[in-house]
């Protein structure tokens, strides 16, 4: 989660740039930099400054070697792909192009390899490539404008973009897809920042681009062009009040917020567990877990509260299937008063949202008091359990507002693949071509993650059909049982609709006889082994007369047919990563089901964020 602010502008833009970065820094701070069009003597040149670590230094490094103009970007980075130093520190430069970028660029090798005989890469990011790529369509022929639009026709992945090119002075050039951006429309300048509070100071006018939209910003007009270069008009959202209702941005709640940040947040998560540049998972050692050996380990213990509970239940599929470890999966107020039978060589791991939960902590303590080794996987560093348990994994999710828990539960997903494909790595059960091919598909999530929330439209009119229930039921196996699970308790914590969540086989040994008319049913089940079994569920269900909303992928749309009465057709995903992007279209459909019947979303009756009592 980068931070990306841009001015085109008609007095001189560092300071503001540098007053924007600091407004972004919660967004990444492991380096900054800027990039503006000095004119000297009517000779104009790009010319950039950056620095390693905290946006002082860039200060620093300014005032000794001072630069100015009247166009500019600028970058907060966390780092993603290469090490955090002033080498990969953005803005990027190729030629003539200075580029700033915030995400995932997944296919940067491939287009390396391919440019890799005529231009010299100098960075270790995925970013640097697309600066290439601009300036290569220029010097065959193509405008700024062309440039830009015939490259990102080339890129995969989920990413916002900024560019300034030397000689096309007066533009920037500004795109989303996946990550954030918006527009801040001025008195005779524009702008452009990850979000309102980067341009708070600049401007009150804000354009949200959506989806795929690209831009070309000028001191007095603002281009926009949707995924297939048609020019389009996009609302202007006056972004007034507390600095609370400003980081909304222009969604309603802060859980639709926090539902649309995720290919942000996972891709967040990813950086901390995989070396993306070398398609590798990060060793224990890597992840400061010194003298942690998943080869040495006999049996983990999960041990959890409510949605990342049902994280760690996925997580036991995956442990299990990557990784041949036992897992057990223990709901924490049950955990230490069961009395459980704990052997040596395990270890007991925590997670936990908020690193607080009274439960999980008590069942932190009990681990501890029996010699088990211990894990908390938080994500918030500075709580208890990461400062008790022996090691210390976070989801960087970043804070999480809405009391009903979306963008932590996929990070917490995120984080727990990754340590069981750590684990399968170190145990010998994954070969380097398995690696690679699961590295490949963690890095398609954040983009896979914003096809699905493309999806929201469909979502909030199947949505308006479920607020009219009074009891549902989601369905799912394998590792969608436990994502079944979750989708329930959505439904039940922001809309008061009563809802469970069973194994698909499972809802013929008694709740079935639950199942009347019109019962709406959420079956889960993209192509995978277990599909046609779950298909036959879906039928048991649906001959008694529940309405079933099948959500899946094409193949199984196209096997399912004219077997449900609603059928969402998600991204084709692979898997094992398939449980983190379905899970977005659960969520949506538990918020729009609640929006509907009015209920309040960020604050539902009775819950509490971090329930710190037994
Ligand atoms: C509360 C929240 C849930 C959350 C659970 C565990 O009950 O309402 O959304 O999943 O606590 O919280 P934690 O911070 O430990 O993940």
């Amino acid at each position: 989660m980068c931070g990306i602010i841009g001015i085109a502008g008609t007095k001189p833009v560092t300071d503001r740039l540098l007053e924007g970065l600091k407004r972004l820094e919660y967004r990444g701070y492991d380096s900054a930099g800027i990039a503006v069009i000095e004119k000297n003597n009517h000779v104009s040149g790009l010319v950039r400054r950056r620095a390693k670590g905290k946006i002082r230094n860039l200060e620093e490094r300014i005032e000794l070697e001072p630069a100015d103009g009247l166009f500019g970007i600028a970058h907060t980075r966390w780092a993603t792909h290469g090490a955090p130093n002033e080498i990969n520190a953005h803005p990027h430069f190729a030629g003539r192009v200075g580029l700033v970028h915030n995400g995932i660029i997944e296919n940067f090798t491939s287009l390396r390899d391919e440019l890799k005989h005529t231009r010299d890469f100098v960075t270790q990011t995925d970013t640097e490539v697309v600066a290439h790529l601009i300036d290569e369509a220029m010097k065959s022929g193509l405008s700024g404008k062309d440039a830009f639009a015939a490259s990102l026709k080339k890129l995969t992945g989920a990413f916002a973009l900024g560019v300034v090119i030397d000689g096309v002075d007066g533009q920037i050039f500004a795109a989303r897809r996946g990550s954030p951006l918006a527009i801040g429309l001025g008195d005779g300048e524009n702008y452009i920042g990850s979000d309102a509070i980067a341009l708070a100071s600049l401007t009150t006018r804000v354009i949200y681009l959506e989806e795929g939209d690209w831009a070309v910003v000028t001191t007095d007009n603002v281009e926009i062009f949707d995924l297939n270069d048609t020019p389009v008009k996009r609302d202007i959202t006056i972004v007034t009040g507390s600095l609370a209702a400003a980081e909304k941005g222009n969604y309603r709640h802060f859980m639709l917020k926090e539902i649309y940040e995720q290919p942000e947040t996972v891709s967040h998560t990813l950086t901390h567990y995989v070396d993306a540049f070398n398609h590798k998972i990060k060793t224990p050692s890597e992840l400061e877990l010194k003298d942690l050996d998943f080869a040495k380990i006999e049996r983990l213990s999960l041990i959890a509260c409510g949605t990342a509970a049902y994280a760690a239940y996925v997580a036991k599929y995956w442990f299990e299937q990557l990784a041949e470890m036992p897992v057990d999966v223990d709901i924490a107020s049950e955990f230490r008063y069961r009395k459980p039978a704990l052997i040596k060589n395990s270890v007991a791991m925590v997670v936990s949202q908020s690193g607080e939960t009274a439960d999980t902590l008590a069942a932190l303590r009990y681990a501890q008091s029996k010699d088990l080794q211990t894990a908390a996987l938080v994500n918030v560093m500075s709580s208890t359990m990461a400062r008790e348990a022996d090691f210390a994994l976070p989801i960087n999710a970043g804070p999480e507002i809405g009391v009903a828990s979306t963008k932590a539960f996929t990070s917490q997903l995120t984080a727990l693949l990754s340590l069981a494909i750590c684990a399968g790595v170190q145990r010998g059960h994954i070969s380097e071509t398995y690696e690679q091919k699961l590295i490949a598909s963690l890095t398609q999530m954040p983009r896979l993650i914003a096809e699905t929330l493309t999806l929201d439209d469909d979502i909030e009119k199947l949505a308006h059909d479920l607020s009219k229930a009074k009891n549902a039921f989601y369905l799912g196996r394998g590792m969608h049982f436990p994502l079944a699970l979750e989708g329930a308790l959505k439904l039940k914590e922001i809309s008061y609709i009563h809802a469970e969540g069973y194994a698909a086989g499972e809802l013929k040994h008694g709740p079935i006889a639950l199942i009347e008319e019109g019962t709406p049913v959420i079956v889960i089940a993209p192509t995978d082994e277990l599909f046609e079994k779950t298909v036959s569920n879906m039928q048991e269900v649906s001959t008694r007369g529940a309405k079933v909303l099948l959500i899946t992928d094409k193949e199984g749309a196209r096997k399912a047919k004219g077997m449900a009465n609603d059928i969402l057709i998600c991204p084709d995903v692979c898997v094992e990563t398939a449980p983190i992007v379905y899970a977005i279209t659960i969520q949506l459909l538990s918020y729009h089901a609640a929006v509907h019947l009015g209920t309040d979303v960020d604050q539902p009756r009775n819950l509490a964020k971090s329930v710190t009592v037994e």
